[in-house]
Order: C-alpha cells, then structure tokens, then sequence
C-alpha cells in the first residue's frame, strides 16, 4: 500500500515537473527571437507557398510584393493556412529609395528570397524593356541593401530556361549556358551573372534554383496558380478548359523528336518546390553552403509529354479534356529535364510528389476557385 502511494506520489510530481518543463519550453519559445527571412513576390504562386513552408519551419516572414500579378487576398489566405499572416509590404522593388528604407528599417534579416519578376516567355518578347528594367533592377536593388545593412544570405528564383535546348539530357548544372531564346530567358542569365560576381564583392552567399516547370497547388486548395487573363501555361489553361472557362486546350505541335510528337518538360509540384527554398534558406543559415554561389536544378528527373500530363489530368479529374493539335509555338524547346543528383546529394532535397499529385493539386484549385465565385 504505502509503496502503491510513495509510487503514486512519485508520479504526480514528475507529472508536475513535467508540465513546469514543458510550460517553460513553450515560454521560451514564445520569447524566442525567431529568424525572419524576407519573401519578395511572396503574394504570387511560388512565392505564396514558400512562404507557407518557412512559417511551418519556424520562420517569422516578411513579404514585399507590388501585386503586378497577384493578389493582396493571398496574404489573408496564408494566415487561414498556417494561423498567422505573414508582414506585408506592398512596393516596386524598381523603386530604389523605398527599397534601401525598408532594409534600413528591417536589420537583422536572417536571409531574403527573391521570387519578384516577370516572367512570361511571350510578353518579354514584346516588350524586353520592360524585363530587364524590371528584373535586373530589382535585383540590384535587393543586392545593395543586403549589403548595407550586412544580409547575408539571397535564394534567387532562377529557370531552366537558361540551359535553352541543351545537348545532353538530362541537363545538370554544369552544362553549358546557350544563347537565351527569350528576353525573360536573358534576364535569368544576366541575373546570374549579376549574383555570380556580387557575392565576392560584397560578402554576400547565394543559391540560385533553377525550377523546371512548377505545377500544382496547396492541398488546402486555399492557394495556388492564379493567372490574369488567359494562361500562357500549359496546367492552367487545362484546368480552365475542364472547368469550362477556355473552351479548348491547343497543343502546340506533334511534329517533334519525342516519342508521341509533343514536347517534353519536368513537372515539378510547387510544395516541393517551396521546401527545396526553406531547406536553401536553411543551408546558407547554418553555414553548409560549400562555395559563397551555389547553384541547383529543382524538377523531378523525369519527363513528361505533353499529351502524357493531358492523361494524367483526365484520369485523376476523371473529366475528358477537350483538345486539339495545332501548329508549334514559337520560342518552344523541344525538350528537357532535369538531372537532380546534384540537389539530392548536396541540398538533401528531392521532389517527393508525382504528375498525378500535380494534377489533382491543380484541379482541386481550379473547382475551388470556381465555387468562390458562385
Ligand atoms: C516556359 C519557360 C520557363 C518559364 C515558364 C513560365 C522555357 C524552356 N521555359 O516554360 O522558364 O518559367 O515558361 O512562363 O522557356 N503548351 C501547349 N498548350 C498550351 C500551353 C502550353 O501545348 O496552351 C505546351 C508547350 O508547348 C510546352 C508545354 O506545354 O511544350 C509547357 O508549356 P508552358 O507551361 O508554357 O511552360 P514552358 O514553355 O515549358
């Protein structure tokens, strides 16, 4: 009996000192000066789930977008998501002067990561200026306050775009950098470059990721690709098709080198592609970059057609897609994927998600979309 109670007793008390522990592990927490990372273009499709991935990952953000192309109700949405909205800034990182103030404003950043840009193929070959003013100079102006206010560490939002149509598939980092098709292409490049000889010069680390072609949506269906007007990309333009706001889907050639005729590219989930930001982010934090610029391809290693995503799509939504082959876009590779060896073994990240979960992801969106506007 009494060794029942002196058991007993001794079990209340560790409960106690159980709870007084944990009690003060979540004070701590609550006290704890958590690192914050800034998101620029953090209201737009990759940017948006990024940011959910580094708030899930402990990181207090902050967002800089000038709503160009997105919407200041996403910021309300991540909050729906994670419990809490993200800071939001709302300015033209063009702007020179509203930049350096909001760096001088804001010391202490843990790392920035730079997804704000253009980034339509067609529209940059209409009017490049308006690329390159907006791309480059954004980036510069990123840069200078980093270095100003000693930020040391930059994830820039890079593309497979740079490689053009490689020699060797699948393309690694390494191979070499063709002539660019398109003005968006070249801003890449030049982008680079422009990160390549700063980091030495200023004491600034970066990682540039070269996404291949993010797809998808959250799985709250909360977020996800939102395109003004009609899509220039391939997954929106059949999720509209299917849900009846486009009325057919044109597949653009099946004339090329590929097994069925149409291009092949590397779908690649965007909530992959966001943890591969936070895991970067991550990297430069903790001091296991290996060199102050480091650069990774991120797709899945695996290519698709473009009529093998049309499959992949009707047999998850269980819809028929309503489709027809027409002539070749202009500026259109014939195919790539990645090699992802080098992220895998250095990053320690791999995508984990397949095209069927892409598809599913991306209708979900689409019908949810739909339903907010009845
Ligand atoms: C391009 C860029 C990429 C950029 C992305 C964003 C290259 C190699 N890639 O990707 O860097 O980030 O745009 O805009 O320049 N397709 C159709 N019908 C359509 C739409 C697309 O058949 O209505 C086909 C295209 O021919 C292509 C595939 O679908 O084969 C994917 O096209 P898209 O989604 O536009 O992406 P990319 O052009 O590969």
């Amino acid at each position: 009996m009494a060794g029942g109670r002196a058991q007993r007793t001794a079990t209340h008390k560790r409960k106690h000192a159980d709870a007084r522990a944990s009690l003060r592990i979540n004070m701590a927490k609550k006290n704890e000066k958590r690192l914050k990372v800034l998101v620029t273009g953090g209201a737009g499709y990759i940017g948006s789930h990024t940011v959910i991935a580094l708030q899930q990952q402990g990181f207090e953000v902050a967002v800089i977008d000038n709503l160009s192309n997105s919407h200041a109700g996403v910021i309300d949405r991540i909050g729906e998501i994670t419990g809490e909205r993200p800071e939001f800034h709302e300015f033209d990182l063009v702007d020179r002067r509203r930049t350096a103030s909001f760096f001088a404003a804001n010391a202490g950043l843990a790392g920035v990561i730079h997804f704000a840009a253009h980034k339509a193929v067609g529209e940059s070959m209409k009017d490049p200026l308006m690329y390159y003013r907006n791309n480059l100079i954004s980036l510069m102006n990123i840069l200078e306050g980093m270095r100003r206010r000693n930020v040391a560490n930059l994830v820039f939002s890079s593309s497979c775009t740079v490689y053009g149509q490689p020699d060797e598939l699948p393309v690694k980092e390494t191979s070499p950098i063709k002539e660019a098709v398109s003005a968006y292409g070249n801003t890449k490049q030049m982008s680079e470059d422009i990160l390549r000889f700063s980091v030495h010069a200023y004491g600034i680390r970066a990682i540039a990721l070269r996404y291949f072609n993010p797809v998808g949506a959250h799985e709250s269906a909360l977020i996800g690709e939102l395109p003004r007007g009609v899509p220039n990309n391939l997954t929106p333009f059949i999720t509209q098709t299917a849900i009846g706001k486009r009325e057919c889907l044109s597949v653009f050639g099946s004339d090329y080198n590929t097994p069925d005729g149409t291009p092949i590219r590397d779908y690649i989930h965007v909530v992959d592609l966001a943890r591969a930001h936070v895991t970067a982010v991550e990297r430069m934090i903790g001091k296991k970059a290996k060199s102050d610029y480091e650069i990774f391809n991120l797709g899945t290693g695996k290519g698709y057609s473009v009529l093998e995503v049309i499959r992949s799509f009707e047999k998850v939504s269980g819809r028929k897609l309503n489709y027809r082959i027409v002539g070749r876009r202009s500026g259109d590779i014939e195919q790539l994927w990645a090699d992802t060896s080098y992220a895998r073994r250095e990053l320690g990240w791999k995508a984990e998600r397949d095209l069927d979960a892409m598809m599913l992801s991306a209708w979900k969106w689409e019908q949810a979309l739909a339903q907010s506007k009845e």
